[in-house]
């Protein structure tokens, strides 16, 4: 899929968000496909993500605000397309610190895609989720990108506005395009525990109790590898493909209860079946499973990884010691860091 840019490709892309789990992956797959690479991000989790690439030839990080209009401005020069996955991230982030979630997912998203046109950059990829579709009407059937969103948290109150805003500008000569992103997992150089998959597999690997709630709820899964090649996807595919559409990312087999997810934890620690323990509590409302043919038939896309290959390098980085504090708080979204509005 990746190739090097074409002459009428773009060539810098401002990757917003970037020393995040999801970003400091692209930024290592857009190098790789022969793009330049502009960072921007303000370190709520550290840096550390985008070290390894300090010294790629075409790449180079500004240390920033996405709602600071000095900054975002200097940040879009030169640049052919966007990838915006700067945000507070997560239902647990946003109902933490919701001001900041509104200025950042809110008003901060609408200043970059405002400064975009402005630069007359067309390409603007929008990190969305699949949280927009909240609780499924038919808990036996499937969502897809036409049925009615129905969020049921701010995180994705703030995603389906802007999806609208950025879906409704109706400027030809703008080509935004909104990925709704399954729920990741898996090892990226910015790891993250707060995820079902890599949270699971953390507690079980350091032979904690694993409490699960809402063990019967559908949710769908992605590797974090194969959202970050959705990202460069949508950055190269023709305008008439992509441009003002929203697309699923992940993979309609990859719809699991997380029940099925314990499962497939213990195939791979089996000594741990006895940790686990199943409760009820009333808090997370999201269950849906969907449908993700529109992104195979349009763009060919199709994922490289499954659940059981994330699990296996989760518990590869912890038992060889790679990641040496995996409670470490650089390691999960739940509780933001607030930083200044501007
Ligand atoms: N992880 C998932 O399961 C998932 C699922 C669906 C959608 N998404 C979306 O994908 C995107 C990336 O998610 P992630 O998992 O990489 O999250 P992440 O928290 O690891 O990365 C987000 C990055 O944005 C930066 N950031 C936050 N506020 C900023 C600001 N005001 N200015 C500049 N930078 C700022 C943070 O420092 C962080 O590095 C987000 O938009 C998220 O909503 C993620």
């Amino acid at each position: 899929m990746a190739h090097a840019p074409s002459p009428s490709s773009p060539q810098t892309v401002l990757v917003t968000g970037a020393a995040g789990y999801i970003g400091s992956v692209l930024v290592g797959l857009l190098l790789d496909a022969g793009y330049r690479v502009r960072g921007l991000d303000n370190l709520m989790f550290g840096g550390q993500g985008l070290l390894a690439y300090m010294n790629r030839p075409g790449f180079e990080f500004v240390n920033g605000d996405i709602r600071d209009q000095q900054t975002v401005t200097a940040a879009m020069a030169g640049i052919s397309a966007v990838v915006h996955l700067a945000a507070i991230v997560g239902d647990p982030a946003c109902k933490a610190e919701p001001d900041l979630a509104k200025t950042v997912n809110g008003a901060g998203a609408r200043l970059l895609a405002d400064t975009a046109i402005d630069a007359n950059i067309k390409r603007f990829v929008f990190a969305s989720t699949c949280s927009n579709y909240g609780k499924m009407p038919d808990p036996t059937g499937y969502v897809e990108e036409t049925t009615p969103l129905n969020p049921v948290s701010l995180y994705a109150e703030l995603k389906v506005a802007f999806e609208e805003h950025l879906l409704n500008l109706g400027r030809p000569s703008f080509e935004p395009v909104c990925l709704r992103f399954a729920t990741v997992y898996g090892l990226s150089p910015r790891p993250r525990f707060d995820l079902t998959v890599n949270e699971f597999t953390r507690e079980l690997t350091l032979g904690r109790k694993l409490e699960i709630y809402g063990e019967r709820f559908w949710r769908p899964y992605c590797h974090v590898v194969d959202l970050a090649r959705a990202c460069l996807l949508a950055v190269e595919s023709p305008a008439e493909l992509v441009s003002y559409q929203a697309f699923n990312v992940g993979d309609t087999r990859e719809n699991y209860q997380k029940l099925t997810l314990a499962g497939l934890i213990v195939e791979q620690l089996p000594e741990t079946e006895s940790l686990i323990s199943y409760v009820s509590r009333d808090e997370d409302p999201r269950d849906y499973r969907v449908r993700f043919g529109k992104i195979r038939k349009a763009l060919g896309f199709t994922i490289t990884r499954r659940i059981p290959d994330g699990i296996k390098e989760i518990i590869e980085a912890l038992r060889s010691g790679l990641i040496v504090d995996p409670d470490d708080s650089r390691y999960t979204n739940r509780r933001s860091v607030s930083t200044t509005a501007t």
